[in-house]
């Protein structure tokens, strides 16, 4: 069976595709381990309540930031699609976090937490939902508030719209249907290249998300980098070089 150490050699670096035989899941987390404070203090997410709280991670993978994720909060529901990354989280989290502190569920349909109403005080997600479709992506995210408790928070991360899309989603949408061509689809989840296009599945604009949400948000924040020219018609632009160009995130307080 693949160890997290083989996942980290061969799916690679989450944000910048880096594979080889040198890399290692210890090396992996520690990057998790400077962003989660990182972006919790950024935010404002931190509180003296914080050891207390129950956190949802949507699109936890293989447990990179869910170990910096458990020693933050007193529970961490990560969940994930892929029930083998799971498998590797409660590996990873053994090895780098508190594993008393960790319990996995599968998005088995990709947008649905089966999870009880008002059962988190936070609810987070980071560079999962460009992964998704555009509809299961804003599912997801009403998910999130579903399952936040009101005064709890959310903070999702999104890849915005841009200039080259006409061309990537479509060519990732043809990439995905040709996986299930026989023969050729085995042959070619294998090429790196190609299937990194495969993964790019959804852009979105922070209104797509904010209009059907704002009703039952307050404290609107929608993050990004100052040199990200995004406008937005609910909530407060706010900046913060330390994230992607292309991403934003929504950050706000469930009602
Ligand atoms: C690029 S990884 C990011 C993992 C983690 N957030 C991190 O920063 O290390 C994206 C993750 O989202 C998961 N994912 C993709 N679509 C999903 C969906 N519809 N529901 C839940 N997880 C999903 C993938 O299986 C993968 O583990």
């Amino acid at each position: 069976m693949a160890t997290g150490d083989d996942v980290v050699r061969q799916t690679g670096w989450v944000f910048n595709n880096a594979t080889g035989d040198e890399l290692t899941l210890a090396e992996f987390v520690a990057t998790g381990d400077d962003e989660v404070p990182a972006y919790l203090e950024q935010f404002g997410l931190r509180g003296e309540h914080t050891q207390q709280q129950t956190m949802v991670e949507i699109g936890a993978g293989i447990g990179r930031m869910t170990c910096a994720f458990t020693r933050e909060f007193g529970t961490v529901i990560a969940c994930d699609l892929d029930q083998g990354f799971l498998e590797r989280c409660h590996e990873t989290v053994g090895r780098f976090g508190k594993p008393d502190r960790l319990r996995t569920l599968e998005v088995a349909d990709g947008r649905t937490l089966d999870l009880p109403p008002n059962s988190a005080d936070l609810a987070f997600s980071y560079i999962t939902f460009q992964h998704c479709n555009e509809d299961d992506a804003l599912e997801l995210s009403s998910e999130a508030v579903r399952v936040v408790r009101p005064g709890g928070k959310i903070a999702l991360n999104f890849r915005g719209p841009a200039p080259s899309d006409p061309l990537v989603i479509p060519a990732g949408t043809a990439v995905r249907s040709m996986y299930r061509v026989p023969g050729l689809g085995d042959w070619l989840s294998k090429q790196r290249t190609v299937t990194r296009l495969a993964w790019q599945a959804s852009r979105l604009h922070p209104d797509q998300v904010t209009g059907p949400l704002a009703p039952l948000l307050t404290d609107i924040e929608i993050w990004a980098n100052s040199k990200n020219k995004l406008s937005s018609h609910d909530g407060t632009k706010r900046a913060f070089d330390g994230i992607n160009p292309h991403h934003w995130w929504l950050i706000a307080t469930v009602t």
